[in-house]
C-alpha cells in the first residue's frame, strides 16, 4: 500500500514537480516555487504527520494525492507569507490545511447574508426592525468611563470555544448562543451556562440551519419560544451529511422546546458602522457580529492582530472586503482606545480551540479607517438582553 503510494507519488512528482504552485484553483494565491522530488518526500512525511494529528484519512490513493497537493500548496503559501515579514500576524497549519479556499468557504462559512436582511442604520436614520431596537443617533464617541480594555473570557463569562465541525455552516447559531450564554452569566453573576446551538439549527424557522442565519432572528426565535435549552439537553450532533444531502438538517425535537435553561427579554442592535459604540456595547457584554471571512489568510490565521491584509500573487493586498458577510463571531472583548498604537477586538470563533487561531480566538484590528470595521464587523452588531 505504502509502496504503491510512494511510486505513484514519484510519478506525480516527475510530472508536476516543475510546475509553479498556485494555492487556489481560482488563482487567489500565488506564491511561486519549484519543488524538487526531495522536497516532495519531506513534504509527504510532513503531510502524514498532519494527517495523524488531525485523525484524517482518505478513501482512495487518488484522493490522498489530491489532498496532499492542496496541503503542499497551502503549506508553501503559509511559510512564504510568514517569511515575508509584512503580515502583522502569523499563519499556521490547522484542520483546514488540506482544503482549497473554495472548499473551506463552502464547508465552514455560511451563505452570504442577503443585503435586504441587513438593518439600515446609517447616519441619523433610526429604524426599528422586527423585535430589535436600533441604538439611536450619530456615531458618537464611547463614554470616557469605558474601560481601556476588557476580556469577558478572562473574567469567566465565556464558555469554551465550540466547534461547528466539518460541514455545518451555522456560525450564526454559535455566535448567537455565545452571546446569550455570556449575557446570562454577566446579568446573573454566575458561570456561563452551556446552551444549545442544535435547537436553533433544527427548530428556528426564521433561519436556515446549516446554511445561513442571522443572530437577530435567533434571538427573536428564543424570545418567542420562551427560552433556549442547555446543550446537555439538546446536544450538537453534526449530522454526517454528504454534499448531496447537505440541504437536510435535523428535525426539531419538539419535546425539548420547553426545557428552558435561559430566557431572553429582547435584543438590541448596536449602531451600525460605528466602532466607538461597539466598544461601549462590548464593555457591558459580548456582542455578535457579521464578518467577511472571504480572505485566504483567514483560513490559515494562527496568531497576532489580524488586519485583513493578505498576499495575492506575491503582492500584499487588502484589507479584507466587507461585502461577503458569510461568517459570524462573538466579540468578547477588546484592547486599547483613543490613540493607542495597537488596538484590537477579541473574537470568539466556532472552529474549535485546538488548531485554528489563538486557542479558537482571533484578535481583529480595531478602529480602522473604514467605518464598517475590519471585514465588516461593525456593520450589524447585535446582542441579547436576558
Ligand atoms: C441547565 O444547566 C444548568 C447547569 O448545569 C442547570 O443548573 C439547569 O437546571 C439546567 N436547566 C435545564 C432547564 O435543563
Amino acid at each position: 500500500m505504502l509502496s504503491t503510494l510512494v511510486s505513484s507519488l514519484l510519478l506525480v512528482v516527475t510530472l508536476t514537480g516543475v510546475l509553479p504552485y498556485v494555492a487556489s484553483s481560482s488563482g487567489d494565491v500565488g506564491v511561486l516555487s519549484n519543488g524538487s522530488p526531495g522536497d516532495h518526500l519531506l513534504m509527504m512525511e510532513r503531510f502524514h504527520g498532519w494527517m495523524a494529528k488531525h485523525g484524517r484519512s482518505y478513501p482512495t490513493v487518488e484522493e490522498k494525492l489530491r489532498r496532499f497537493d492542496i496541503y503542499h500548496r497551502n503549506v508553501m503559501f503559509i511559510e512564504a507569507a510568514n517569511l515575508d515579514g509584512r503580515l502583522t500576524y502569523t499563519l499556521g497549519e490547522n484542520q483546514f490545511t488540506d482544503l482549497t479556499h473554495e472548499e473551506f468557504l463552502a464547508k465552514h462559512t455560511s451563505r452570504p447574508v442577503a443585503p435586504s436582511d441587513l438593518v439600515r442604520n446609517e447616519e441619523e436614520t433610526v429604524i426599528t426592525t422586527r423585535a430589535g431596537v436600533v441604538e439611536e443617533g450619530k456615531c458618537k464617541a464611547a463614554p470616557d468611563n469605558v474601560p481601556h480594555s476588557i476580556n469577558w473570557a478572562d473574567l469567566g463569562k465565556v464558555t469554551e470555544v465550540k466547534d461547528q465541525g466539518e460541514i455545518c455552516g451555522a456560525c450564526w447559531a454559535f455566535a448567537a448562543v455565545a452571546t446569550i450564554e455570556s449575557a446570562y452569566a454577566i446579568a446573573k453573576g454566575v458561570e456561563p451556562p452551556v446552551l444549545s446551538e442544535q435547537e436553533l439549527i433544527d427548530c428556528d424557522q426564521f433561519d436556515d440551519g446549516c446554511r445561513v442565519g442571522l443572530m437577530s432572528n435567533a434571538y427573536q426565535w428564543v424570545q418567542r419560544n420562551g427560552g433556549i435549552a442547555n446543550a446537555s439537553t439538546y446536544p450538537y450532533h453534526e449530522r454526517l451529511q454528504t454534499s448531496q444531502n447537505k440541504e437536510k438538517d435535523g428535525t426539531c425535537e419538539e419535546a425539548k422546546l420547553r426545557e428552558h435553561a435561559v430566557t431572553i427579554r429582547r435584543y438590541k442592535y448596536v449602531r451600525g458602522n460605528c466602532e466607538q459604540q461597539l466598544m461601549a456595547a462590548v464593555a457591558a457584554r459580548p456582542v455578535a457580529v457579521l464578518f467577511d471571512a472571504h480572505n485566504y489568510c483567514f483560513q490559515h490565521y494562527k496568531t497576532g492582530v489580524y488586519n485583513g491584509m493578505c498576499f495575492h500573487e506575491e503582492k500584499l493586498i487588502g484589507p479584507c472586503t466587507s461585502d461577503h458577510l458569510t461568517h459570524s463571531m462573538a466579540i468578547v472583548g477588546y484592547s486599547g482606545k483613543g490613540n493607542d498604537e495597537e488596538k484590537y477586538w477579541i473574537a470568539k470563533n466556532s472552529w474549535g480551540d485546538n488548531w485554528w487561531g489563538e486557542e479558537g480566538y482571533i484578535r481583529l484590528k480595531k478602529d480602522v479607517a473604514d467605518p464598517r470595521g475590519l471585514c465588516g464587523l461593525a456593520i450589524e452588531p447585535v446582542y441579547p438582553i436576558v
